[in-house]
């Protein structure tokens, strides 16, 4: 997820995950505008492999050629799976007429999956992800065959359309009706908010996958179900923060935002509550906001 999930959050995720549980995970996606991704910028995405599971790279553009040369970079670079965003309603990808404004160009999306599979000559799997719908979900049978016409491996399906944006509600039926479409696995995805929601959706819907969105930044923890401590959780924060301040344009500051980026959603622990969240999130001083989180780490120490 852009501005959240980059190698210093995820490395501390999968520090702490069963990889067979886990099963992988993405970048937040590289738009690609005027030129083909650099290896470089590839390179910044993916992070390095430290753990064994799989790190999908995600692509967001419209120009055939670009994209195209920029998955294959990924492959070459190491990515486990090439994915194509077709979901984005931020208004610079609709200006770019990327992310979800493919939605109503169902060939284009084939078009732009094919042109993938072909430049990564069977290196890696490409993958699309896409939401059911721009105003309504009446076509998510076809653009989930789109998709699969391309060329895609793995299809996931974000149930909401794209007038939903990030709307509380959803329905699980559309990512069922996708699954029901097309022949490649489905990983459904909106609204999972506990654990459980992870078995739920795939026993309503059929999908093979199911990708946690906003819940996993709240509480990495979702995957396996665990409770975490307050000290757990603050273990976790300043981990990431470390990983944070490790990067070569790690300044206190820059941390400070990525991190308030993550406590805008944190919940596990009970570290961060609905009533001090603004508290944390106003916090001006980046070393202030660190002692916070240590203080909890304190109690741990001194026990009970
Ligand atoms: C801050 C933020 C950044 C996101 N960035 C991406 C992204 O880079 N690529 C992507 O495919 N989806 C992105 N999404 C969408 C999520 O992956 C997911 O599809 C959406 O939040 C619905 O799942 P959820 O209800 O579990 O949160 C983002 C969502 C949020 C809230």
């Amino acid at each position: 997820m852009e501005g959240v999930t980059d190698p210093a959050f995820r490395d501390v995720v999968m520090a702490r995950h069963d990889p067979l549980r886990l099963g992988g995970v993405f970048t937040e996606f590289v738009r690609i505008t005027e030129q083909a991704a650099s290896p470089g910028v590839i390179q910044r995405h993916l992070g390095a492999a430290r753990f064994p599971i799989p790190v999908g790279l995600q692509l967001m553009g419209s120009d055939v050629t670009l994209v195209a040369a920029s998955a294959a970079t990924a492959a070459a670079r190491g990515a486990a799976v090439v994915d194509l965003n077709f979901g984005c309603p931020a208004k610079g990808a609709l200006r770019g007429c990327a992310g979800s404004a493919l939605l109503d160009d169902p060939p284009k999306v084939a078009a732009l999956v094919s042109a993938c599979v072909d430049a990564v000559e069977g290196r890696v799997p490409v993958t699309a992800k896409v939401r059911a719908g721009v105003d309504d979900a009446d076509r998510v049978e076809e653009i989930a065959g789109a998709a699969e016409d391309g060329g895609a491996s793995m299809l996931t399906v974000h149930c909401r359309t794209r007038a939903e944006r990030y709307q509380d509600s959803v329905d699980w039926s559309r990512i069922r009706r996708a699954v029901e479409a097309v022949s490649i696995p489905v990983c459904g995805n909106g609204g999972v908010r506990v654990t459980e929601d992870i078995r739920r959706m795939r026993i309503e819907t059929g999908c093979a996958f199911v990708m946690v969105g906003r819940a996993a930044l709240g509480d990495p923890w979702i995957f396996s179900g665990e409770r975490v401590t307050r000290q757990v959780a603050a273990r976790f924060l300043l981990d990431y923060a470390s990983n944070l301040r490790g990067l070569r344009s790690g300044t206190p500051e820059g941390a400070a935002a990525r991190m308030k980026q993550l406590l805008r959603y944190w919940t596990a622990g009970g570290l961060v509550t609905d009533q001090d969240r603004l508290s944390w999130l106003r916090e001006p001083d980046p070393a202030r906001l660190m002692a916070r989180i240590e203080a909890a780490l304190g109690d741990e120490v001194e026990g009970p």
